[in-house]
């Protein structure tokens, strides 16, 4: 391939012209085109619409006119579509009124409305505005909002994105004024082809804090949790974009602003919300989105004090400290009747009888979509609002989020859920007796413990000192932090002895907890697929990494302490060292070393720190290097053979002279390998860095790790990430990459930060090289060895790539239907 100097520098910038067509401008066309024979402009009342006529907005994106939902019928419907095919509908006229032949038409009336009216004159629907105009004109703007406005003010009088149908679109509305009541909600239709007002809508309720609920008739269906002033907290996978804005003057509104790819959110007729995306590439509608995905989405499936948790069965179960209403039914899976208190609170009691009692306590728990029906407290620590919540018998739960600040409960506590790796602790309030039996448990337990250890730890402690390993470990021992002297220490269960503790340092939660100031969320380096990460320093100064392990792990303590205890026998120097563990009641927790230069994604992507330090081209290609013998020596060379199946910028970690070194190796191992299930989907692996047979078929294999690294190579290349609609014409990464590549331009993809003529071949080499790794099947991606050899040029020449995974779009997905209320839904999930 040949690149002449002069193209290298005009190459680098993102193409310019990305889908000029898609830029919703607010621009609008007056409908006074002379080919409908419409007359002059300014005379509005003359124009009319027939049922053969349709009118285009700015731009194109979006077309007005007549249409029938459905073939069987001749019913006709006047509305607005996307010009990208007449069956995407976004908004009806005559909803509940079809007209039953195509004698329609759409006019000004006298009175300056738009009406519908049919063949015989009557009027099917009305703008009904009550004002009457002299002067009006009709628009349909390039956002797809069809306005009525009065020319001699120039306000907008009527407009249908004040009267949405069943889609959401950008820029759109979704309003609750809590002074008026003023509402705008989208509200489905009553089948997929019949538009009149279905079942289901979906707005927004700000009156406490603000959630998007849908509701069925009035009934709750689902609801988002509340919005932080960033995300929805009761979401587990959360769509970008959004926000939830408080005007000042009472009204809330939800929103999306325009973008470059054509959106909508669609409530279809069974009460999901769908988002979909336009795909150029397939001419179709991708879905990104959908809620509810699952049972344990739907508004209240557990019932009052009952938590679901859609990766265990049965799915629902009662809180901590209450029991099933009505066991018979709850036993039968009719979950509806929720759970009842087992043993009455203090503050209950002395209402009744004024005795006293032992203080009411709260019990906390993890990961939790918190219930409906929040109350905003002030911002404070989770102290604080613990001690608020506590002085107060109406507060039955607490929780903190850090831009909420304290949420309190006063009611019946439901739509609880337990998520794997997001969501906000849930601290309810239970009879100190609840707590007390465990507790009694726990200090036998912990006294025995407490000898057995003091003994392993004396007998470790001589063989180590003979044996002279490692400086941390001893010192953790010899500063005694690491072994419970009081109740607050490990709980292990009488099968203790099995694990073999002589190797591997555990740690008291106590000692992580004072480490990282009680998990504060300021320590929080980042949330991993498996958990959050804190930093942390000992009491000796010694700086660690904390891994909480999410609830996701449901291994025992004797297995996850023998998986703990293999992982931490690998020692490479571009993997992170494991450092030891922690494991009690409730908490997994592992400690590694602390990489003072966070990970290499803040390094590629995180462009909103101008300062940060640009990684230039030797060091980019030594960190690729690094990463693959890390790889090599995981797959080839430790005594286990281990895939990692997580392999993406972010867990990879850089140390202080920027070496990369690979974490969260082996967490696969603890989360139990088993395909079939949900949560493994969900938690292994991340978009765009799953090899085409993993994500599809659950097929794992060392090529499939390569496939990760071929991703991460090219990512570090281009500085660009391998996600969705960022690159030219809605490609991925991977497929903008092969179609430079084809094009013999390869050069377009270098990063422009460390493009300069004395490295281009060597980039585009590695770049090669990285095309060899993302190849669809395995048998063309090189192993790992291969790809080192392939780096240090031990081979020289390179096989031609064929076509990459992934090239017709990134967002080829693979279906799966989930059952939901005897609906099956077709969900889409993303590779
Ligand atoms: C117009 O509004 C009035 C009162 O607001 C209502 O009674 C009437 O049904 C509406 N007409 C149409 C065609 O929507
Ligand atoms: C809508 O509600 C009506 C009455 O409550 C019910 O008969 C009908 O089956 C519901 N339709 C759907 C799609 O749920
Ligand atoms: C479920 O249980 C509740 C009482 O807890 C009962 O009222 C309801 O009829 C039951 N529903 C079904 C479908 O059995
Ligand atoms: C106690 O909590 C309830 C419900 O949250 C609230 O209405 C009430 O004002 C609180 N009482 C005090 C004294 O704070």
């Amino acid at each position: 391939m040949a690149f002449s100097p002069t193209n290298l520098f005009e190459l680098t910038m993102p193409s310019s012209h990305i889908i000029k067509l898609f830029v919703l401008q607010y621009q609008f066309i007056l409908l006074c085109l002379p080919r409908l024979g419409l007359g002059d402009c300014d005379r509005k009342r003359n124009f009319v619409l027939n049922d053969s006529d349709t009118i285009s907005s700015m731009g194109n994106v979006f077309k007005m006119g007549f249409f029938s939902p459905d073939n069987t019928t001749k019913n006709r419907y006047f509305g607005v579509f996307y010009n990208v095919s007449e069956s995407t509908v976004i908004w009806v006229a005559n909803r509940d009124n079809p007209i039953p032949d195509s004698s329609g038409s759409v006019k000004i009336s006298r009175d300056g409305n738009i009406v519908l009216t049919k063949g015989n004159g009557e009027i099917v629907w009305s703008t009904n505005v009550t004002t009457s105009l002299v002067d009006a004109s009709v628009q349909l703007l390039s956002t797809g909002n069809l306005v009525l406005r009065d020319n001699s003010t120039g306000r907008t009088v009527w407009e249908s994105f004040g009267h949405p149908s069943n889609n959401f679109l950008p820029t759109l509305r979704i309003i609750d004024n809590i002074n008026t009541g003023h509402k705008v909600v989208v509200s489905s239709w009553k089948t997929p082809t019949d538009p009149e007002v279905g079942n289901f809508t979906a707005g927004l309720q700000a009156l406490s804090i603000p959630q998007i609920y849908t509701w069925n008739g009035n009934r709750p269906h689902w609801r988002s949790g509340p919005w932080n002033g960033q995300i929805l907290i009761g979401v587990q996978d959360n769509v970008d974009g959004f926000t939830v804005v408080n005007d000042s003057s009472g009204t809330f509104y939800f929103t999306a602003p325009e973008g470059k790819f054509l959106m909508r959110i669609t409530l279809n007729s069974t009460g999901s919300l769908v988002q979909t995306l336009w795909n150029r590439q397939t001419q179709n509608w991708d879905i990104t989105w959908l809620a509810p995905q699952q049972e344990c989405d739907v508004y209240g499936t557990c019932g009052p004090f009952g938590s679901c948790n859609a990766l265990i069965s049965p799915i629902c179960s009662c809180l901590r400290g209450f029991e099933p209403k009505n066991s018979e039914e709850w036993g039968r899976g009719n979950w509806s009747g929720g759970c009842v208190r087992s043993k009455p609170l203090l503050c209950d009691r002395n209402n009744n009888t004024n005795c006293g009692g032992k203080e009411d306590e709260f019990f906390r728990l993890p990961y939790m979509k918190v219930p409906d029906f929040a109350e905003q407290g002030p911002s404070m620590t989770v102290e604080e609002c613990r001690s608020l919540c506590s002085r107060n018998c109406s507060c039955i739960a607490y929780a903190r989020d850090k831009n909420l600040g304290c949420m309190f409960w006063s009611q019946e506590l439901i739509d609880i859920q337990q998520f794997s790796n997001v969501g906000e602790d849930l601290y309810i309030r239970l009879a100190s007796s609840e707590l007390d039996g465990h507790k009694y448990e726990k200090l036998i337990v912990v006294g025995l413990v407490a000898i057995l250890l003091c003994i392993f730890i004396y007998c470790w402690l001589m063989a180590r000192r003979k044996g002279d390993k490692g400086k941390l470990d001893a010192k953790l021992y010899e500063s005694g932090q690491t072994y419970p002297s009081d109740s607050s220490g490990i709980v292990i269960k009488d099968d203790m002895d099995k694990v073999n503790l002589e190797v591997f340092p555990l740690f008291t939660l106590e000692t992580l907890a004072n480490a990282t100031d009680q998990f504060h969320d300021d320590n929080m380096l980042g949330k991993g697929g498996f958990g959050p990460v804190y930093k942390g320093k000992l009491a000796d100064g010694h700086e660690i990494a904390v891994k909480r392990l999410s609830a996701a792990s449901r291994q025992g303590m004797e297995e996850f302490m023998n998986e703990v205890n293999v992982i931490s026998k690998l020692q490479h120097r571009n993997l992170v060292k494991l450092l030891g563990c922690c494991v009690e009641k409730e908490e997994k927790i592992l400690v590694y070393e602390y990489m003072p230069n966070k990970s290499l994604d803040v390094f590629l992507f995180d462009t909103s720190h101008p300062s940060q330090k640009i990684l230039d081209w030797k060091k980019r290609f030594s960190i690729i290097e690094g990463i693959g013998r890390g790889l090599l020596y995981l797959h080839r060379d430790s005594i286990l053979k281990i895939i990692h199946r997580d392999l993406k910028p972010s867990n990879v970690l850089l140390d202080e002279d920027y070496n990369p070194k690979i974490s969260d190796f082996g967490l696969a191992r603890i989360f139990g390998d088993n395909q079939d299930q949900a949560n493994t989907r969900r938690v292994l692996g991340s978009r765009g860095y799953k090899a085409p047979e993993y994500a599809m078929e659950g097929r794992f294999s060392e090529k499939s790790d390569v496939y990760s690294f071929g991703v991460l190579m090219l990512e570090i290349m281009s500085g660009k990430k391998n996600n969705f609609y960022c690159h030219e014409w809605s490609l991925s990464l991977l497929g903008w990459a092969w179609k430079r590549w084809n094009e013999d331009d390869g050069v377009a993809l270098i990063d422009a930060r460390i493009l300069s003529p004395s490295y281009r071949a060597e980039i585009m080499r590695c770049i090669h090289i990285g095309l060899l790794c993302v190849q669809k099947l395995p048998k063309d991606r090189p192993n790992i060895s291969v790809v080192l050899s392939m780096l240090s040029s031990e081979i020289v020449e390179l096989p031609e790539p064929k076509q990459t995974a992934f090239t017709g779009s990134s967002q080829q997905r693979q279906k799966r239907s989930i059952s939901l209320n005897n609906v099956t839904l077709t969900e889409v999930d993303a590779r």
